[in-house]
Formats: C-alpha cells, sequence, structure tokens
C-alpha cells in the first residue's frame, strides 16, 4: 500500500501547554513556543514569547530557514477570549474496532450473555471486507476527532478485514497496535479459529502483513490478541506466547473482568494458579502486554503483574455497561502496576478516552466509598492515565505523552467556549452575552486565570467538539473550523 501522503513540515506551535509532570501534577507553560521539525520531532521549546517577539530570531538560533517553517499561532485565532491550550495526544490503550455499530447497544446483558447476543454476530460478519472498510473507516475517523493518537485495537479472527484495519489507520496516519482475534473455542462454530495450530499460524501471517505495511513500526505494528483465556484452548495460548517471544510483538487481553468468566477459568484452567497465572504459564505476561479491566485481581495477581512489569488497561465505562464491578486502580497503582485507559468499544459505548476519564474518577470514587477516600483517583491522575501511562503501556514512553525536546508532536490543541464576562445593560441589570454554544465547557472570563480548574472543566464538561486540531508525529490528521493555521 502507498504510504499516507500526510507530511508533517517544520512548525512552530505558539500558545500554552499543558502535560502531565508527574502522576499527580500537571505543566503549565504559558506564552511558549515549541519548534517541531520535519520530521515531527519537538526539536525546541522556547518560553517567555511575547507578541514582540521576534520569531525569526528564534528561528536563527535553531538554524532553521525562514522560508522553510510554518507558525501556528493560537493566540491569533479565534476571538481574543477564547481559552486555548495545546495538550498531548490521547492513547487508548484497549478498544474493538469491529464493535463500533454496537456502541450503546448492551441492555441489561453482562459479559458472558452480551458476548453471545451483541457481539460475535456481529464481529463474525467482517468476513465482509466491504463492511469492514466502512466500519473501519467510521472509527478511525471517530477515533481521531475524539483526539485519541494511538489505539490498542482488537479486530475480529478474520485475516484480510485486520490487515485492512492496519491499512485505514496507516493511510490516516493514526498510531496503533493491531490485533487479530485468536478464539479456539467456546464461539459459534463459523466464527472461531479451525484449531489451535490455525489460530497461530494466521496470527502470525496477520502479523506480518502489518509489518509489511509499515517496517518502521511508527504507526501500525502488530499484537498477538488472544480474546480471553476461556476463548483460547492451553495449546493455543502456549503457541501464542511462543510466537510473541519468537517475534517480540506485544501482547493484548483480557483479564478478570468478570466474576462468572473467573469461575470458568477455574473450571478450564483447574491447574492454573489464578487466572493471571493462565496467561503466565503460556508466557503471554512481560513488559509489552497489556491486560484490559482487571477488576477483580487478587494481591498475588496484582503482584505477578507488577512482577513482569505488564500493563493494565483499565476500562471504567465498560465496568458499569456490563455491571462488571468497579476496578480498584488505586490498589493497582500502589502494587506498582502502570494503569491506562481503553474505551472497551463497544463494552463501553464511548469512543473518548476524555470521557473515560471523567469515568474513571467517578468509578474510583465508587471504590473509594468501599474501601476509603484514598481511593478516589484525582483530575491530574486521570489525564496521566490518559497520557503518560498509555504511552508506556504502547511501548512509547519516549515518544509522546509529553512536551518534551526530542519526543514526536502527538498534540490536541483544545478550544473551550466564551460565555462571556459581566455585561451590564445601561439600566445596571446583568446581561448574560449571548455567545455560540457550539462546543461545551463554559469559560467565564473572570475564571479565565485559575488553570487547574480550567482543566478540570475540560476533564468533566469537554468533548470532540473542544478539539479544534489533531497532529500525530507532527502530521494533522484531523481539524475543525475553529482550527485555522
Ligand atoms: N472478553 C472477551 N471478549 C471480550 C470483549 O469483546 N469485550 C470485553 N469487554 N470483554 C471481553
Ligand atoms: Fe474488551
Amino acid at each position: 500500500m502507498a504510504s499516507s501522503n500526510l507530511k508533517a513540515q517544520r512548525t512552530i506551535y505558539i500558545g500554552n501547554f499543558i502535560h502531565s509532570a508527574t502522576r499527580t501534577t500537571l505543566s503549565f507553560q504559558f506564552d511558549t513556543a515549541v519548534g517541531v521539525d520535519e520530521h515531527g520531532r519537538i526539536a525546541f521549546i522556547a518560553p517567555n514569547i511575547t507578541l514582540a517577539t521576534s520569531i525569526s530570531s528564534l528561528v536563527e538560533q535553531q538554524n532553521w530557514q525562514e522560508s522553510t517553517y510554518n507558525t501556528v499561532d493560537t493566540r491569533k485565532q479565534g476571538s481574543s477570549q477564547t481559552t486555548t491550550f495545546f495538550f498531548p495526544g490521547l492513547l487508548d490503550t484497549h478498544t474493538h474496532a469491529p464493535q463500533y455499530p454496537n456502541t450503546g447497544l448492551f441492555g441489561s446483558s453482562t459479559l458472558l450473555s452480551w458476548l453471545e447476543t451483541y457481539t460475535f454476530p456481529l464481529e463474525s460478519s467482517f468476513s465482509s471486507l466491504s463492511r469492514a472498510r466502512t466500519v473501519y473507516n467510521r472509527v478511525v475517523r471517530r477515533s481521531l476527532a475524539n483526539g485519541t493518537t494511538c489505539a490498542a485495537y482488537y479486530g475480529t479472527i478474520h485475516v484480510p478485514a485486520t490487515t485492512l484495519l492496519a491499512e485505514i489507520c496507516f493511510k490516516r496516519g493514526q498510531r496503533a497496535l493491531v490485533g487479530r482475534v485468536c478464539m479456539d473455542r467456546m464461539s459459534p462454530e463459523h466464527y472461531r479459529d479451525s484449531s489451535a495450530q490455525q489460530a497461530i499460524k494466521d496470527s502470525e501471517v496477520s502479523g506480518d502483513a502489518i509489518i509489511a505495511l509499515d517496517p518502521s513500526g511508527d504507526f501500525v505494528r502488530p499484537v498477538i490478541t488472544p480474546r480471553f483465556a476461556p476463548s483460547c484452548t492451553p495449546e493455543a495460548l502456549a503457541g501464542l506466547g511462543a510466537l510473541a517471544k519468537k517475534k517480540d510483538w506485544a501482547v493484548q487481553t483480557h483479564v478478570s473482568e468478570n466474576k462468572a468468566e473467573i469461575e470458568l477459568v477455574k473450571e478450564l484452567f483447574p491447574e492454573a494458579s489464578s487466572y493471571t497465572s493462565v496467561y503466565d504459564d503460556a508466557g503471554l505476561l512481560g513488559a509489552k502486554t497489556i491486560l484490559a479491566h482487571a477488576v477483580h485481581l487478587t494481591p498475588p495477581e496484582m503482584k505477578l503483574i507488577s512482577e513482569r512489569k505488564t500493563h493494565v488497561s483499565h476500562c471504567p465505562l465498560s465496568n458499569t455497561c456490563l455491571s462488571s464491578g468497579a476496578a480498584p486502580v488505586r490498589a493497582m497503582l500502589d502494587a506498582h502496576i502502570n494503569v491506562s485507559l481503553g474505551t472497551d468499544m463497544s463494552g463501553g459505548y464511548s469512543p473518548s478516552v476524555l470521557e473515560m476519564v471523567r469515568q474513571a474518577l467517578g468509578v474510583s470514587r465508587h471504590v473509594a466509598v468501599e474501601r476509603g477516600a484514598q481511593h478516589a483517583l484525582s483530575v491530574e491522575e486521570g489525564l496521566w492515565l490518559a497520557t503518560r501511562a498509555g504511552a508506556e503501556a504502547m511501548g512509547l514512553k519516549d515518544r509522546v505523552g509529553a512536551f518534551e525536546i526530542g519526543k514526536d508532536w502527538d498534540a490536541l490543541q483544545i478550544v473551550l467556549g466564551d460565555a462571556g464576562g459581566e455585561e451590564h445593560d445601561e439600566d445596571g441589570e446583568e446581561v448574560g452575552e449571548e455567545g455560540k454554544l457550539e462546543a461545551p465547557v463554559d469559560v467565564f472570563r473572570w475564571q479565565n486565570k485559575k488553570w487547574d480548574d480550567i482543566v478540570a472543566k475540560w476533564v468533566y464538561t469537554g468533548d470532540d467538539r473542544n478539539i479544534a486540531a489533531v497532529w500525530i508525529k507532527g502530521r494533522l490528521v484531523h481539524s475543525t473550523e475553529a482550527y485555522q493555521s
């Protein structure tokens, strides 16, 4: 497939930059210029930029020719009162691309009945490439519009449709782990790998096709994807573990999501000491493994995951929709597990990682009611999970997740609404300004200076309408009318 025609150009971004400094703190850099080179990498960061600052002298210091760079000066965009800032791209560490048409459809089912009633019938239809093409294009566009610069996708068992998903991510410029789903038992016969050998072979073929598409791995990479322990025979799991090791590929699967599922794993793997150890016994737990959910882990399982440096994708909206339970994120963080966020569409009904931040804050408060106030996560922690922790889970810790020299420009421009000030009519009566209502998050002018509050308002009330532009590796992959370059 021809490489994407998106291009990075030397660009200087000027405005406000916010990212996670530590798990519990944000860094705010106002009136700053960030220079991004033609490879999409951050080349310099210059503070204290005023309207009088000479950009050409800044550029000369960097040996950048004046004629070969663009400037995106957010101070000039929109109304002068608009609140705007750059934020790192968001990472969705667990989602199912083929399930997108089912978002919002789950009724009152729980995991095992939901799989049978909603999920397997839809996924099996991806034997049709035309269906895959429409759905996957829509999913990737929707995900980009919501600011997801990198996603860990599950496909279906079908090799051609899964390769197509990788092609679409690559063409649209989204970073992605793309996994062909392996399942050689416990699903309808027409939607099942015919044997463990076939499951392993098709996984290798699928992974090789993805590597051929993007040998650099900058955008798309394969991921070995056993659906979950109940769907896989011990032979399939062991073969996939060996394949992951041979190829040095990432691994993703589900763990300990639902109590009935955990009982089923006990029955199917009577020798295993825990659900998590089923994967460990198969050689599937390592520093490139992402385990989704982890709602009901025991302390020894947390210890094992931590020792293996395996990552957890917390999927709070799915926890709620499928009545799975409230994952104890604080306990996992305290056990030194890297916890990131996943939308788990369509276990969850939203493709937005920002939505996952607020759902995680909500779920953590339910945990706090049961286990104590320290279990509640802060806005800052939620944003860390969505960026730095996601980058670590996807093996991109040194490349994305924050604005630092040498990292790639994977970024969002956030624009919040101007809700006016305290205007008065001639009789001194207060009048609300009839500002535009297109994008949510109403910032009143008298609130403008408290940036912690502004970020909290964005997290709790913002959505894709506040995302004016999305860049990945320096390339503009999505923009709205609110963005003027
Ligand atoms: N466990 C096995 N398959 C799935 C799936 O598709 N979604 C979720 N949430 N859990 C699973
Ligand atoms: Fe899932």
